[in-house]
């Protein structure tokens, strides 16, 4: 009987700032953890989706790297998975515009994101890139240009991943079964990390206010500092309870320290009987789970040819999986094949 193959698992993250606590509860621990090891996986900066807000050249180049070297100090082994950048593969944005063929102009402009990121950039009285608008295709391109089964994110990215499974059975009825649908799979917790002094906003790495974000290379006591200073909610300060909708402030913390301790948050909860002891407990845990990484980190700073050479090795084989699916959409749209 022949042997069924491996599942394939693909996500991204964009060098648009440092990377985050956020980034790793939410995505990258469970890349490493697991899907590298139960799937065959790949791993992408995305760095075109970083041009889809004003950007500048070298920032985005600088983070690109860093970004590649951070996944692998977290523990990303390219003997268990591909890390690359995707403007390394144009395959991506080939794809790109067969998504942009295939979805609608209103399905865009229902993204969450899409709706937040305008009113935002147009609040600054700047035009807004349209490459924003169509930035779901590119998502959508990157997962289905692989075949893929899963997609790991945090759990902001749910709509994006819906709109792919729709962008895929919409082409596949349309033109013939090339996509497989993917889905997407979120952490048991922590899917959605808050940021520490606004708990009802999510901690992003490209905010301007940054007393909330814990960043991954943040040294041990700035670690400290942050959390011991985030925003708890009014309330006796003695009751600790888990509540996302009435304690934000609290319940971001709890959320934190079981990711990090591998408890439930609201069996943790009950051990509290002050915001101190609880902000005291999460910081030592976040900065226990960033150690190792901060160590790692270190040394592969020292060997950038190492992390060279992981991501033209990575580029390389997501080329060679990616290039027949893409091929097989462009000739299934009707486009003349080369011959
Ligand atoms: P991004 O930084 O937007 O490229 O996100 C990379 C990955 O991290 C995606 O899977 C996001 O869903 C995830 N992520 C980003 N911020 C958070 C957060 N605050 N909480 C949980 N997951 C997050
Ligand atoms: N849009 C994702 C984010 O903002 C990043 C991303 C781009 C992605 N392409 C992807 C994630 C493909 C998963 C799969 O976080």
């Amino acid at each position: 009987m022949a042997e069924r193959p491996r599942r394939r698992i693909f996500s991204g993250l964009k060098p648009t700032g440092h990377l985050t606590l956020g980034n790793y509860l939410g995505a990258v621990r469970r890349w490493v953890e697991e899907d590298q090891y139960r799937a065959d996986a790949l791993f992408s900066v995305v760095d075109l989706h970083a041009l889809t807000v004003e950007h500048d050249p070298a920032r985005v180049r600088r983070l690109t790297r860093q970004a590649a070297t951070l996944l692998l100090a977290a523990g990303l082994d390219p003997a268990h998975c591909t890390l690359f950048v995707q403007s390394h593969v144009d395959e991506h944005a080939r794809l790109s515009y067969l998504m942009e063929c295939t979805a609608s102009d209103g399905e865009m402009r229902r993204m969450i994101q899409y709706k937040e990121k305008t009113a935002r950039e147009t609040d600054h009285g700047r035009g807004v890139r349209l490459s924003l608008l169509t930035y779901p295709a590119l998502m959508a391109a990157d997962i289905l240009a692989y075949g893929t089964d899963e997609v790991p994110v945090g759990e902001d990215q749910t709509q994006h991943v819906e709109l792919t499974r729709d962008l895929a059975l919409r082409f596949n009825q349309r033109y013939g079964p090339v996509f497989t649908v993917p889905r997407a799979t979120r952490p048991r917790v922590a899917a959605r990390v808050m940021d520490l002094r606004d708990p009802t906003s999510k901690m992003g790495k490209s905010h301007a206010e940054t007393s909330g974000i814990v960043y991954l290379l943040d040294e041990p006591d700035v670690v400290r500092r942050k959390v011991m200073r985030a925003t708890t909610d009014s309330g006796a300060a003695g009751d600790v309870r888990y509540d996302r909708e009435s304690r934000p402030g609290v319940a971001n913390l709890l959320d934190i320290l079981a990711a990090c301790t591998g408890g439930e948050p609201g069996t943790l909860a009950a051990g509290y009987s002050s915001y101190g002891a609880l902000k005291k407990d999460t910081a030592d845990a976040v900065v226990e789970t960033l150690r190792p990484l901060r160590a790692r980190h270190a040394l592969l700073c020292a060997d950038p040819g190492q992390v060279e050479a992981v991501l033209r090795a990575g580029a390389e084989r997501a080329r060679e999986l990616a290039r027949p699916r893409v091929d097989a959409a462009y000739a299934a749209v009707g486009l003349l094949p080369p011959g």
